[in-house]
This record gives C-alpha cells, structure tokens and sequence, in this order.
C-alpha cells in the first residue's frame, strides 16, 4: 500500500538516480584484459563469502548493459551512479591502460547520454587490483599515486561526456572492515595497518581530485562516505563516551579532514597510531569539494565496549525497532539528521544523498511478481525525510536509490537483495519490483508538480503489482 508523500520541497531540477557498483553487477571477471581485484582473491578465501558466492557473473552487466540501460530510462531516472573497475581500466594497477576497458565504460556513458540519463561516475568502490595488494595496498603510500594516476586515466578518456565524479566510495569499509575487522577484502585485521589504509584512501581522493579536474576541467568532483547518527545506548559516561568516539570513527575521521580540519585529535589519540603524515597531505586531502555525497542506511545506538576493538563502542540491539533483511535499523530520521548536520556543521553546498535502500527477503509472486510492499514503505519514508531536511534549508540535489539491481552483496554474497528490480541469477532475467514502479511514480509525479523536466511517463509492463522486463540484449 502506498502512502501520499509531499515531495513538493525538492527543486524542480532534483536529480532522480540509482546507483550500482561494477564488481556487485558486472561479472565479466577476466574478460577484455581485466586483472584479479581483491574482491576477487577476497571471494574465494573460504569462509569469507556466503555460499561462497562470487561477482564472476553478478547481474552479467557487463553484457546486458544496453537492457539496463533501457530499464533505467523505462524507470525514468535522470542519473545513473555507478563505478569504474580499477582492474579494467590499469590492469597492472600502474603503468599500461586496456584501452578495452576504457571502451566498456565510454559505450555506457554513450548510451545514458542518449537516454538523457546523466552519469554520475565513481572512481573507486572498493575493488583494488590485486597486484597493487601484494604491493601493499592501501597501507602503503605509492597507491594513492597509483590511484590518481587511474583516474587521470578514466577522467580523459570519459570527462568530455561525465560531468559528476566521485573519487571513493565509503573509504570507511575499505579502511575498517576490509583492514581492521576483516569482512571485507582484504581481510585484513591489524589496526596500524588500518589507520595507515584510511590515510592513504583519503590522500589518494586529494591526488584523485586534482587529476580529475586537471584531466576534465569543469568536473564536478566530489566523495561518498557512509555516515550514521550515533546514539549512547545509555546516558551513562561510558556509554556517552563511546558514542563520541563512535562518531569520530564512522563519521569525523571522514569528514574533518576533507573538510581541512585535520583528523580528529580525540581519535588519534584513541587508535594510538602514528599517521604516515608528509608536509603538504593535509593540504591535498582538503581540495575543495563540488558535492559531497551521503550514503544512508542505519543509525547507531552503542554502549562501551572497553574489550573491543577501536572505537570501543558496540552497537546495541534495540528491541521492537523496525529491521530490514540486514538486521540494520529502519530509521528514517536519522537521514534528515545527517543532511543537516553536513549543512550546518560543515557547510556543504550540494549534497547527493548517493545511497540510500533496503534489502528485505523478496518473494516472487505466482505471477512473476515482486511485491515488495516494505522497500516501497522505506522508499517514501526515506524521501519524505529529504525532502524535510530541503524545507529546512539542506542543499540537497538528488537522491540515488541503492540499487538498481539486486546484485552481490560482499560479504552476504547474492542472499541479501537491494534492488528496484529483481534478478533472477539462473535465467537473468530482470522484473521491475513494486519499489521499482513506486519510485517511477514518485519522479514523475514530482517532475509533473514542479514544472521541473518532466521524464517521460515510464512504460512499464504489467499492471501495478506486476512488471517484468526481460534485458534488451541477453548475452551471448
Ligand atoms: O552494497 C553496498 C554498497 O556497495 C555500498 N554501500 C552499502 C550497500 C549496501 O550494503
């Protein structure tokens, strides 16, 4: 059942997206010149990965691009937010371009170009090659270099036709769970190791920041980080503590020092690691920011955790609160909170909320249909929230649905499903969800109230409880 939501506080020119990333759709592993990335090595250390799943084949994007495309414009998004693959573009990781690679992503852009769907491009999400890994990866400092030279790469060949860029994607994932928690690749858990990644990922954002404007002038750069409200379980000293320092951890570590703020002086100190600091990084991290994207999904209630590890503070479990399929809280004010602390408290100009879904356990119905009546709840809920913060002055300007596809989800493999549209991984055949038809919907109802670009009406198959969309151009 939808619910009516006012919309009405979004600009005219509010920009209607959804996102992905290559290897959690592209599959394609070793195919026109692409080397291993850690995600691969990662996904095939046993145990790592539910069921063992890999992004081998994924959602096979990198054949059904055209039919995705096609969904997209069916949908009626304005911009479509995805990722370059490192290992397609330098396979070597420095050095030598696969100009293969490159072709992949310029026919993509080409043809969201002629979809009117603007490509909002992403340089890194997470997917290292792995030959700059057993270089030492992100803990060492060459890899920032490494990165930027990439991105130059990237940067010249599409920056005539892309004119939103992204350096990283959640650097905090790369640099907590993949070093000092180890779910994700690399699998790694030493917090020295860690602090040195997270410097290094945010050098290489700085470097990544001027290669790209050097490369395309007029390119609109900016970062993506995964930020959370943070709540004390208890209003004890501890528990109050922990949430500071909890905070420091998943949101100012990222921000302060984009922000030419330096990194936090209270965190330092907790993490009790020396930063691989070099006269002049500070001053490159901070290059200035055209955007600064948002990606939402969870608040945090932590209690003190003196045992653990860094930030010692550990997520409470809070009874009766709505869940989604990742046990991850359903909080829809926590999103409107975020916007307007990245307004007042760093001043941010443009905001993109750049991620923002949920994953629940779809059924397909008797019909081929996938009524996914609590994404759809989440969906308005979430997008009633932004449209709060705008009509509390955010400068909020687009929102991107995470994701478009259902598609491998690290470390739950494929069992965890985010899409608007569903993917059967035995066939591949793609079916438009309730939430995929809502959000359709929902963007033309607001083109239509503000007079803003009116997408066309979407023509979705079926009727309002059914839509399958088999790909345009089924592989090979
Ligand atoms: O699937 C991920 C994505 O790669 C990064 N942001 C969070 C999503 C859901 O976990």
């Amino acid at each position: 059942m939808t619910q009516p939501i006012d919309l009405a506080a979004l600009p005219g020119d509010f920009t209607w997206g959804v996102a992905t990333s290559a290897y959690q759709i592209e599959g394609a592993v070793a195919e026109d010149g692409r080397s291993p990335s850690i995600w691969d090595t990662f996904s095939r250390t046993p145990g790592a990965i539910d069921h063992g799943d890999t992004g081998d084949v994924a959602c096979d994007h990198y054949h059904r691009w055209p039919g995705d495309v096609a969904l997209m414009k069916e949908l009626g998004v304005t911009s479509y937010r995805f990722s370059v693959a490192w290992p397609r573009i330098v396979p070597g990781g420095d050095g030598a371009v696969n100009r293969r690679g490159l072709d992949f992503y310029s026919r993509l852009v080409d043809a969201l170009l002629d979809a009117g769907i603007a490509p909002n491009v992403t340089l890194y999400h997470w997917d290292l090659p792995q030959t700059l890994q057993d270089r030492g990866g992100w803990p060492a400092r060459d890899t920032a270099a490494h990165f930027a030279a990439y991105a130059s790469v990237v940067a010249g060949a599409l920056g005539d036709r892309v004119g939103q860029w992204a350096t990283l994607n959640e650097p905090l994932c790369s640099a907590w769970i993949g070093h000092l928690e180890g779910r994700m690749a690399p699998g790694i858990t030493d917090l020295a190791a860690a602090v040195r990644a997270s410097y290094h990922l945010l050098l290489g954002h700085g470097l990544a920041a001027q290669a790209v404007r050097a490369a395309a002038p007029g390119a609109r750069v900016g970062i993506v980080n995964n930020l959370s409200t943070v709540e004390p379980a208890t209003a004890s000293d501890a528990d109050l503590a922990a949430a500071r320092r909890m905070d420091g951890h998943t949101n100012r570590w990222w921000l302060d020092p984009v922000h030419g703020r330096g990194f936090p002086a209270d965190m330092l100190e907790t993490y009790g690691v020396d930063l691989p600091e070099r006269p002049g990084d500070l001053a490159t991290i901070a290059q200035p920011l055209d955007w600064l994207g948002l990606n939402y999904y969870f608040p945090a209630v932590v209690a003190d955790d003196p045992a653990g590890p860094p930030p010692h503070a550990r997520q409470i479990r809070r009874p009766d609160v709505p869940r989604t399929g990742m046990d991850w809280e359903v909080d829809a004010g926590g999103l409107e909170e975020l916007l307007m602390r990245l307004t007042r408290e760093y001043g941010a100009r443009t905001i993109h909320v750049t991620e923002n879904g949920s994953a629940y356990p779809d059924t397909v119905g008797p019909g081929g249909a996938v009524d996914d009546a609590e994404r759809v709840r989440y969906l308005e809920e979430h997008l009633a929230a932004c449209a709060r913060a705008v009509r509390r002055g955010a400068p909020l300007a687009g929102y991107y649905a995470w994701s478009l596809l259902d598609n491998f989800e690290w470390a739950y493999g494929y069992d965890k499903r985010f899409g608007l549209v569903h993917v059967d991984y035995a066939t591949q055949r793609r079916t438009v969800k309730s939430s995929g038809r809502r959000y359709a919907d929902l963007i033309r109802d607001h083109g239509l109230l503000t007079g803003g670009a009116v997408p066309r009406r979407p023509h979705l198959p079926g009727t309002t409880t059914r839509a399958t969309c088999e790909p345009s151009h089924p592989a090979p």
